[in-house]
């Protein structure tokens, strides 16, 4: 299995090597609860990188509800055996105070792309996101990073964030991994009942649905209005948002003039689920 390392000074005692040597090194941050979503950025980062460091910390600093930071599932032992067959280089479990350290005052916020969608449903989140993601690069001295297209918004946050900030680092996007029947993979999938875990896939095939209806010359409206009907009929009990952004800097369309996505976010029996798909 890979070395855990716990902190700071430990990371920085394994990456001097690689560095020295002009290595290259990838970073996959995550929050733990590792799935096949996870593991597909894993193996991305093994075929692009020399070195491979994969990060555990549930950041305090992006939950804006705090049950849904004490009720996200924690499974390390499990996280590090999953990695074994990756042989990464090592895995960086931090504890939050060597992340957030007393006296800690910095906050890294990115304007404009945070305004919608997440950023308006969840205040302060990405600011937690860029923040913590922020430090993660400068801590790992990673030359490339990877990140899922699943949190489309955050990935282009982050990517803003390290243009803005010139962190020499590339983030890689990478596509949404599902399960058999569509739904996204998630961490928080977990917190789902069976019953809910059947309601679940609603969410993308009412979304697949409203491509196909785009495809076909369907105005978005109605589409919109039938599939959030469905939805809350199907047991779905507030749907956030359903909408068309453009890709690169998520303003709001009603209809794909140009590269875009279909984004939605919808509740289900207390659990938040977030997807978005090309169109
Ligand atoms: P987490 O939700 O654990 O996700 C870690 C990474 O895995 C993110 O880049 C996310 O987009 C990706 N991911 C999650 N589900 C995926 C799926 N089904 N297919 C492909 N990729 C998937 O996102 C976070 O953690 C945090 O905000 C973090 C970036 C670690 C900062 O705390």
């Amino acid at each position: 299995p890979a070395p855990i390392m716990r902190t700071l000074a430990e990371m920085r005692a394994a990456t001097l090597p690689w560095i020295r040597a002009g290595e290259t090194i990838g970073v996959v941050p995550t929050m733990g609860a590792l799935h096949d979503g996870h593991l597909s950025l894993v193996e991305a980062a093994k075929k692009t990188c020399d070195r491979v460091i994969v990060t555990i910390f549930v950041n305090p600093k992006q939950f804006n509800n705090p049950d849904d930071l004490k009720n996200y599932p924690r499974t390390e032992v499990d996280d590090a055996r999953k990695l074994t067959r990756f042989a990464v280089d090592s895995l960086y479990v931090p504890n939050a105070d060597q992340m957030y350290p007393d006296r800690f005052s910095t906050t890294v916020s990115v304007d404009g792309l945070t305004d919608v969608m997440e950023g308006a449903h969840r205040p302060g989140h990405f600011d937690g996101v860029a923040t913590v993601v922020t430090k993660l690069f400068l801590q790992s001295a990673a030359t490339d990073a990877f990140f899922g297209e699943k949190d489309y918004q955050q990935l282009q946050v982050v990517r803003r964030m390290a243009g803005d900030l010139d962190i020499p680092i590339t983030v890689h996007g990478c596509p949404t991994i599902r399960e058999i029947d569509g739904l996204a993979m998630s961490s928080r999938n977990l917190l789902l009942s069976d019953r809910a875990r059947v309601t679940a896939p609603c969410l993308h095939e009412e979304m697949e649905k409203i491509a196909e209806g785009i495809a076909a010359g369907q105005s978005f409206g109605d589409l919109q209005r039938a599939a959030i009907a469905r939805l809350e009929n199907a047991g779905f009990t507030e749907v956030d948002y359903l909408e068309i952004r453009a890709n690169d800097d998520l303003s709001l369309l009603d209809t794909p003039s140009r590269p875009a996505r279909l984004f939605a976010a919808a509740w289900l029996a207390g659990v938040r689920l977030i997807d978005n798909i090309a169109i």
